[in-house]
């Protein structure tokens, strides 16, 4: 196990700044995912890491030590591609011996060694079969295997089930988080897929730009997004923008249309300059409750209903415009009806202002 540190990392590619100068700490045994839209840098961060990619500024260190300019095969890493990067002439067996037999261990140690990373996985029955004869789902697992099996201290995963249906992922999610926890190694994993990132990770490293945007518990950067942008990647985000009745040590009281006041928690983000006259607030879809008309505290009407398994999805027209809520199955609302919509103070979230390019 291993601390990973990237201290103001940065990547140019000519002109292009991939990284501007990112700042992370990976600790021992952490499962930290890199989320963020295409392009925003995730790769780039684990090329680096893992010493594919030189980098233009700053360090990497591994347990404090500085590995920048360590050659990849020294870094003692785990990595699995998206596209597996598993070699179509050999076979499973072979595929897991490889990083073994380059590292010139002992043939008794390479059998013994490939066996467990092979049960690990659950493919000992196809053992002596070539990757086009595997499934996607199996052939994710001779990757993984192929990464583990040299027992590195770092392991860096770059979206390894994108290429996977949607059951199988679902699946294999649970499958390498729980062999994660197991051996306890330190996990990098690149995903755009914020439910992915939600459900596996200790910590969600959001990304945009080339930067980091927030590195929080998934619960923190679900419910506590550090700026609007978060707030929308990170599911979907009802966005209020409220004016402003008074504030003070204890909070902001914001009014809702019609009058009613909403005493909203202090921000844990920055305060503001000046005396703001109005604040947006973030409330997530289950976050708002469907009551009926003239209940709760804002008045709205269905516009879309749209079932979906377990739970419900509204779109209700308000005077904040379209809102997204979603309710029980056992609650009976149509299209067309008038509700009331009600809000848990306590559960708004307060926003930062916009980046200062948008208020500029
Ligand atoms: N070899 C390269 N040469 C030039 N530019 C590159 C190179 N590799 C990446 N880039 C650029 O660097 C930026 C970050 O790319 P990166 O591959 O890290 O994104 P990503 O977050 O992994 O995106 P995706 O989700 O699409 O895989 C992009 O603007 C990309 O075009
Ligand atoms: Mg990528």
């Amino acid at each position: 196990m291993t601390e990973v540190s990237l201290r103001s990392l940065q990547k140019l590619y000519g002109k292009t700044a991939a990284l501007k100068a990112i700042s992370l700490d990976v600790t021992h045994g952490e499962f930290v995912s890199l989320l963020g839209p295409s392009g925003c840098g995730k790769s780039t961060t684990l090329k680096c890491i893992a010493g594919f990619e030189d980098i233009t500024d700053g360090r990497i260190c591994f347990d404090n030590k500085d590995i920048s300019r360590k050659l990849p095969e020294d870094r003692d890493i785990g990595m699995v591609f998206q596209s597996y990067a598993l070699f179509p002439h050999m076979t499973v067996t072979q595929n897991l011996a490889f990083g073994l037999e380059m590292r010139r261990v002992p043939k008794a140690d390479i059998a013994r060694r490939v066996a467990s990373a092979m049960e690990m996985v659950q493919l000992t029955p196809y053992a002596d079969r070539y990757p086009k004869a595997l499934s996607g789902g199996q052939q994710q697992r001779v990757a993984l295997a192929r990464a583990l099996v040299i027992e590195p201290a770092i392991l860096l995963l770059d979206e390894p089930l994108a290429n996977l249906d949607a059951k199988l992922r679902d699946e294999m999610r649970g499958f390498i988080r729980d062999l994660q926890k197991r051996v306890g190694i330190t996990t990098i994993y690149v995903t755009h897929d914020q439910n992915e990132a939600m459900t596996m990770s200790d910590r969600v490293v959001v990304m945009f730009d080339g930067e980091i945007a927030q590195a929080a518990a998934p619960e923190d950067v679900y419910n506590r997004p550090a700026s609007e942008r978060v707030a929308r990647f990170v599911g979907n985000a009802n966005i209020l923008d409220l004016p402003v009745a008074g504030a003070d040590a204890q909070g902001t009281t914001v009014t809702l249309p019609g009058g009613t006041p909403l005493h909203i928690a202090p921000c844990a983000a920055p305060a503001r300059a000046g005396a703001p006259d109005r604040l947006r607030v973030m409330a997530r879809p289950e976050q708002i409750t469907l009551t009926g008309p003239g209940l709760g505290q804002l008045p709205g009407r269905i516009e879309k209903r749209y079932f979906s398994g377990g739970h419900v999805e509204y779109t209700v027209a308000t005077e904040c415009g379209a809102l997204f809520v979603t309710g029980p199955t056992t609650q009976h609302v149509s299209e067309g009806d008038t509700v009331g919509l009600s809000f848990d103070p306590a559960r708004l979230w307060p926003l930062p202002d916009p980046a200062p390019e948008r208020a500029q």
